[in-house]
């Protein structure tokens, strides 16, 4: 919740403006409040790799639920992606894993490709018992998926206690964690849909870490916070993805 619509389409107007040229294969994917989708739909009209997201949508498909976006709606003004389940959502407005997967059926079935956030909290982490926790968010939201959908769902993964803290995971910690979602992935849908998932990393990533972070062999790019914000910050962390 950052950013008046003329502070949006200017902060948009520098990333396109960067010259930042993506390699085959990349995407850059801008996830904006709702009232700004139609105008940045617009922006990034003739931007080849550029993609648009929307930062949540209701867990209903339609009906009196009002101030709710359903995942139909968006699909309607131009939206490729949403991002369902970050932490904030989970924290602040009792977002449940059940819930999640309704939100994730809904949003597939209208052509969105889910960009599903999952990770732990700081005691979990001190616990050491982090996968156990990470396992379940993505049985409980994502297992009742055919392959053939979860072949467009992205993976964010989101250590709660990095997110907008300014503490990042390490680079290890973080590979060790897309390693273990990879592989609970193949386990449940075998080897060939794991080895295409993408599996963001965010937490505090920013132009001094992107690299390390995105050398890691399963990490496959990052879903950037706070470092969105400043342009050319955002633009070099994405010079950076692998
Ligand atoms: P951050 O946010 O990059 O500011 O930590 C990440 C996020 O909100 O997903």
């Amino acid at each position: 919740m950052n950013l008046t619509l003329a502070q949006g389409e200017q902060l948009i107007n520098d990333i396109l403006n960067s010259g930042l040229k993506l390699k085959d294969g990349q995407e850059v994917v801008i996830a904006t409040p709702f009232p700004y989708l139609l105008k940045a739909k617009a922006l990034l009209k003739n931007y080849p790799g550029f993609y648009l997201a929307a930062q949540n949508c209701y867990a209903e498909k339609s009906g009196a639920y009002t101030g709710e976006v359903s995942a139909e709606m968006l699909q309607s003004v131009g939206v490729d992606y949403v991002i369902l389940g970050h932490s904030e959502r989970r924290e602040y407005f009792n977002e449940s894993n059940a819930m999640l997967a309704k939100k994730i059926d809904l949003a597939l079935a209208n052509g969105l490709k889910p960009i599903f956030c999952c990770g732990e909290p700081l005691e979990v982490r001190k616990a050491e018992t982090q996968n156990q926790y990470v396992a379940k968010q993505l049985e409980e939201s994502l297992y009742h998926l055919s392959a053939e959908q979860l072949k467009n769902v992205v993976i964010a993964y989101e250590p709660i206690w990095a997110i907008g803290t300014g503490l990042t995971a390490s680079a290890q910690q973080a590979q060790d964690m897309h390693a273990f979602i990879r592989a609970q992935i193949a386990e449940k849908y075998g080897r060939e849909v794991a080895l295409h998932l993408t599996i963001l990393y965010g937490g505090s990533a920013k132009p001094g870490n992107a690299g390390e972070l995105f050398a890691c062999p399963d990490v496959d790019g990052g879903l950037i916070g706070g470092a969105s914000l400043v342009a050319a910050d955002f633009v070099a962390i994405t010079e950076k993805l692998p």
